[in-house]
């Protein structure tokens, strides 16, 4: 029997990574990538950050061995991970994390657990969303649904409909909640509004809130940023969390991320875990270990992490100005300035995205999302013109 091979049909481009791939093979010499969620410099390069360029050096000094990491990963980045993320909310005996290959590896082992624990729940996410999310979703097998969260007229959370879009699910169902830097927004819950949703939760606890957190650091502080996750901790509520270290360590292609799962029911703890380390086996079997070991060492130092924090708070810095630029710069963009992190939706229709990658070779996502980083002080004059040229009566 001859497989049939010739049945195959293409997959769709991927909204994100496959304008990155146009971007790379653009000969404009002006092109701008505000596509991609990466933080650039003012050349447009993503530069390792010194402190992670110290971490490898020491690693490669020290390194003995090229064993395999538990399946669960390495407990030194466990350890430091759980200090980063919760702090002194911290309850060891309620929380199972585990080393993970970045957010998105994180999403998916724990939408798995979500299938083979809890059952076939609806995932209900944030409209709008990353585009991904929904992508792991399906892929894993999962419905998703959608609660509102952006009203595009006034660039902010509809936060009374979202609770009473919340409220109407009767059914056993997962929330999906950006903990920080909301993608593609940028716009987030306020920390009254999360202490607001722990109460929800409280009293509904067919809702199980599922948290992804790409981008500590990038709003306030590495501990303000992460209140969501604190706040769920403290108030002993059963929530799963997706973590990503690629943008705030710059560790995009090390693939280090972590998934923590905190349980109400302590005497669950070990049962989860062996059930993590099972779906880990069933995908990968364990994880890779580079990543992890950076995280490892920059945290397990305080040179390091203060040098990282530095390095961090610049980055931030960097976007707060961008924002605040290309605000002054645009009066209908004023909002760019209330929002967090690096994304931002900035309602262009398809056609204006469309002409402004094919004639002036700035990359938009197609949902109108900018990547703010991939600006520089120089391109945003560039930007300004094209957009008031797109604009002008034709
Ligand atoms: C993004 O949203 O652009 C990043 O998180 C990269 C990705 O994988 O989509």
């Amino acid at each position: 029997m001859t497989l049939a091979f010739q049945n195959i049909s293409e997959a769709p481009t991927d909204p994100i990574l496959g304008l990155n791939d146009a971007y790379k093979k653009d000969t404009n010499p002006n092109k701008i990538n505000l596509g991609i969620g990466v933080c650039m410099d003012d050349n447009g390069n993503v530069p390792i950050m010194r402190a992670v360029k110290q971490a490898e050096s020491y690693i490669l000094k020290t390194q003995s061995s090229k064993t395999y990491v538990s399946m669960i990963g390495s407990q030194d980045f466990i350890d430091v991970t759980n200090t980063l993320l919760y702090g002194e909310s911290f309850k060891s005996s309620h929380t199972t994390t585990a080393q993970m290959p970045a957010g998105s590896g994180a999403l998916r082992v724990g939408f798995e657990f979500v299938k083979s624990c809890l059952g076939d729940l609806t995932v209900y996410a944030p409209n709008v969303t990353w585009g991904n999310h929904l992508g792991i979703i399906e892929k894993t097998g999962l419905t998703h649904a959608k609660y509102t969260y952006y009203n595009a007229e006034t660039q902010s959370v509809d936060f009374e409909q979202m609770k009473s879009d919340l409220l109407a699910i009767k059914e056993p169902s997962v929330i999906l909640l950006h903990v920080i830097c909301h993608n593609p927004t940028g716009v987030d819950l306020t920390q009254s509004q999360w202490d607001e949703l722990a109460i929800l939760f409280q009293n509904n606890t067919h809702l199980i809130p599922y948290l992804d957190c790409a981008y500590q650091g990038f709003a306030s502080s590495l501990d303000e940023d992460i209140y969501a996750a604190r706040k769920l901790s403290e108030s002993d509520i059963n929530f799963i969390f997706a973590y990503s270290f690629s943008k705030n360590m710059a560790l995009y292609r090390e693939r280090i991320g972590a998934l923590s799962i905190y349980s109400k029911d302590a005497s669950k703890s070990y049962a989860i875990s062996t059930q993590i380390q099972s779906i880990v086996r069933g995908i990968y079997s364990s994880p890779p270990a580079h990543g992890a070991e950076i995280v490892s060492t920059i945290l397990q130092s305080d040179e390091l992490k203060a040098e990282w924090i530095n390095e961090l708070n610049n980055m931030r810095e960097r976007v707060i100005t961008l924002r605040s630029e290309l605000a002054s710069r645009r009066p209908e963009l004023s909002f760019l300035t209330q929002q967090n992190g690096l994304f931002s939706m900035i309602g262009l229709n398809k056609t204006t995205i469309d002409t402004l990658r094919e004639k002036y070779g700035i990359y938009i996502v197609g949902n109108s999302r900018i990547n703010i980083a991939g600006l520089s002080p120089s391109s945003l004059d560039y930007l300004c013109n094209a957009l008031d040229e797109v604009h002008q009566p034709a």
